[in-house]
């Protein structure tokens, strides 16, 4: 869930993709698995299919059907991720990415969604954002070390911050980059 729902657009409509995305994503083989998740208008989503990725990208809001059915290199499921089980558990992906979204529960199995010598690529709002906007419900900011938490002992960190951002506008945001080491398998 989010809690500036009740926008009217998708949310990251029009919206340039994240430089931590791309600097972590820009690494993959051009035919690599990809999901987005809760993708929105699929920023995300549009710029790993158009350097060749086949990209699921999934949200709730069915309006992904219409903005990105028609993208070539994009499948689209219509899914809420907080009622019941992962939807995608008999599956893994060369990349998870994951951008301006919490729901902590699902956090094991975004991790383990990940492939053999595949990436995880997380970035949201983090404790402290309540200072600047929304979201301020603790319930969508991750805690101090939580993404690392997360990936302990299945995931190998690459980058990883905890800062305060001025652009696009002031935020606290978490962010991590993390590969499954190959020959580790999913957890
Ligand atoms: C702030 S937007 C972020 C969109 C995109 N990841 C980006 O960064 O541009 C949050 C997205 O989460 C989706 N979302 C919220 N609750 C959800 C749920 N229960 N299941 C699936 N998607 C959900 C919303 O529909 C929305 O598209």
């Amino acid at each position: 869930m989010t809690e500036d729902a009740g926008s009217t657009t998708l949310h990251g409509a029009g919206d340039r993709p994240s430089a931590w995305v791309c600097r972590w994503g820009g690494g993959l083989p051009p035919d690599a698995d990809v999901i987005d998740v809760a993708c929105g208008g699929g920023r995300h989503a549009r710029w790993f299919a158009a350097r060749g990725c086949r990209v699921l990208a999934v949200d709730r809001d069915s309006r992904i059907r219409s903005t990105l059915g028609g993208v070539p290199g994009i499948t689209c499921e219509v899914a809420d991720l907080e009622t019941g089980t992962w939807p995608f558990a008999s599956r893994t992906f060369d990349c998870v990415v994951v951008t301006n979204y919490l729901h902590r529960p699902l956090l094991p199995s975004l991790v383990g969604a990940v492939a053999d010598g595949g990436l995880f690529v997380y970035e949201t709002f983090a404790v402290g954002n309540e200072r600047f906007g929304k979201p301020s419900n603790p319930d969508f900011l991750l805690r101090p070390g939580e993404l690392l938490a997360a990936v302990a002992g299945q995931l190998r960190v690459l980058g990883y911050e905890d800062v305060m951002v001025d652009e696009p506008r002031p935020a606290m945001i978490q962010r991590i980059a993390a590969r499954r080491e190959p020959g580790r398998g999913p957890a």
